[in-house]
């Protein structure tokens, strides 16, 4: 695989975000057959380009939305963010660890009524807590408490469950995807997996090429 050395400053031009507010992003990273992983790592299917410009996203927005699954992944604040909102049922999240004891300021978790009380209260020790649903956290609820917060320019970085359900609720304004040269095969998920949704048609913004990656830009068609 090569990379064509795109200047990465110019890369990151490509992705102010739009005047409209609020604005829901989402940022993913796949093979050419559509996985979102191979043998269980994202990381393999990226190379350097694409992990500082996913730096560069997250300095772009107000916040950075991800999955519980995807943020258990993290040991420590994901670099380049400024707030964290996390949604989470389970509330399994090591409230100890770096991700939350060095973060810039309590992240943001979003769960529901029907989350182990242990759980809630040491994710209250570390995070503010906002119960938006019975059994499972609203995510219209979450994404309006966003937007009442000032935070409009939003990134989620999925995982696919959390932005199939972002897609699922209309919210999913954009959608950037840096189309990986590799086939994964196997049975790893797609970037949007789950909840089923009615067809939503794009509109291609952008295609940038460096080597054999791609870069795409789609927002949601009027
Ligand atoms: N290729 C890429 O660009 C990319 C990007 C991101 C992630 N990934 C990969 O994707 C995988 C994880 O994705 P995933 O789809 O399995 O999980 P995910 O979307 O990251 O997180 C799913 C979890 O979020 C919580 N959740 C989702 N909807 C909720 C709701 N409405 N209310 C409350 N909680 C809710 C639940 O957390 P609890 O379990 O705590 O209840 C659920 O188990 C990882 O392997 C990661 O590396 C790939």
């Amino acid at each position: 695989m090569s990379d064509g050395g795109i200047d990465l400053d110019e890369l990151a031009a490509a992705y102010a975000y739009p005047e409209r507010k609020p604005w829901l992003r989402g940022n993913m990273i796949s093979s050419l057959d559509g996985a979102i992983r191979y043998k269980g790592n994202t990381g393999a299917l990226g190379y350097d380009t694409d992990w500082q410009l996913m730096q560069r996203l997250r300095g772009l927005a107000d916040v950075v939305l991800m999955g519980a699954t995807t943020i258990r992944e993290y040991t420590e604040y994901p670099a380049g963010a400024g707030a964290l909102a996390v949604v989470s049922r389970s509330l399994e999240l090591d409230f100890d660890g770096p991700l939350f004891t060095e973060a810039p300021a309590p992240p943001l978790i979003y769960t529901c009524e029907s989350a182990p009380p242990d759980r809630l209260r040491a994710a209250r020790a570390r995070a503010e807590v906002l119960l938006t649903g019975e059994d499972s956290a609203s995510i219209p609820a979450m994404l309006r408490d966003l937007d009442a917060r000032g935070l409009h320019r939003q990134l989620c970085e999925g995982g696919p469950t959390v932005l199939a359900e972002i897609a699922a609720e209309g919210f999913l304004d954009e959608l950037c995807l840096t189309l990986s040269p590799t086939i994964v095969a196997g049975a790893e998920p797609r970037i949007l997996n789950g909840r089923a949704i009615d067809l939503q048609r794009m509109t291609l913004r952008h295609t940038i090429r460096d080597g054999d990656y791609l870069y795409l830009r789609y927002t949601k068609a009027e």
